[in-house]
């Protein structure tokens, strides 16, 4: 019955937070592997969860991804002005546009009726030009309000699928490879104990500021993530973790 079912799903939830040892998770009583149009409804339960605690923040940071275009997309549009400035966590990430944090962030702020700022900075450029780049006084100021995140809402991905989706040369994937990653998330790959082995070459929130961070909302599900979300649940136990059953039941497996 569906109320056994709910039973099942919280009592699920409650085993995983604690084997993972972070804040809070919710699990979506279906499977992503199974109905890729359950998505949806990973995006909306993020969605709820990021209303019930938005009012307490200033500075909300987002990440790009295909997850969190649904997030934005989902997201209730708001009537009155939000107090909120939204702000991309990370530069392009070598993506299609659409799916970018600048292009996520301007969505969610529009749902928001708060306002964004952006993050034009390339990818792949040298050191002394990013260097250069970061001296203008608009992207500055833009990592400066990186660095007043107080709430960050990211997708998490499985690390060889972003190195391939992102095109990484054949040596940067083996290097990835090589070095155990298994996650990726704003744009930092991490291995399964939630080391840094990897990193981008784009500006943006730094892992110490993640470190610090107290409120965050990791959404990610599927099967592939689940390995991906173990790893990304050691950097921060603050994390609360939106994901659906396909992850859960695997990091029921694993963990
Ligand atoms: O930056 C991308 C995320 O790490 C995961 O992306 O939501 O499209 O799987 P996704």
């Amino acid at each position: 019955s569906f109320i056994s079912e709910i039973k099942g799903i919280t009592k699920l939830e409650d085993i995983l937070t604690k084997r993972l040892g972070i804040k809070k998770i919710v699990i979506i009583p279906s499977s992503i592997d199974e109905c890729p149009a359950c998505s949806i409804d990973m995006a909306k339960a993020a969605g709820r969860y990021f209303f019930s605690i938005m009012r307490e923040h200033k500075v909300i940071g987002i990440t790009g991804g295909t997850t969190m275009h649904s997030f934005a997309e989902n997201l209730p549009q708001m009537k009155t002005e939000m107090p909120l400035t939204i702000v991309p966590a990370r530069g392009g990430l070598g993506e299609e546009v659409e799916i970018q944090a600048n292009n996520i962030a301007a969505m969610v702020s529009k749902k928001l009726n708060g306002h964004y700022v952006l993050l034009h900075v390339p990818d792949n450029i040298d050191k002394d030009i990013m260097e250069s780049i970061t001296s203008i006084p608009q992207v500055k100021s833009t990592l400066e309000a990186i660095d007043e995140i107080d709430l960050l809402v990211f997708g998490i991905g499985n690390a060889s699928d972003m190195a391939k989706r992102r095109k990484s040369s054949d040596k940067e994937c083996m290097v990835i490879k090589e070095r155990g990653a298994v996650s990726e998330a704003f744009g930092h790959y991490f291995n399964i104990d939630g080391e840094i082995v990897y990193e981008t070459s784009t500006v943006g929130i730094k892992l110490d500021k993640y470190k610090a961070l107290n409120d965050i909302i990791g959404i990610a599900g599927g099967k592939k993530k689940a390995e991906a979300i173990l790893s990304i649940a050691r950097i921060n136990r603050n994390l609360v973790l939106i994901t659906d059953e396909s992850a859960a039941n695997y990091l029921m497996e694993i963990t």
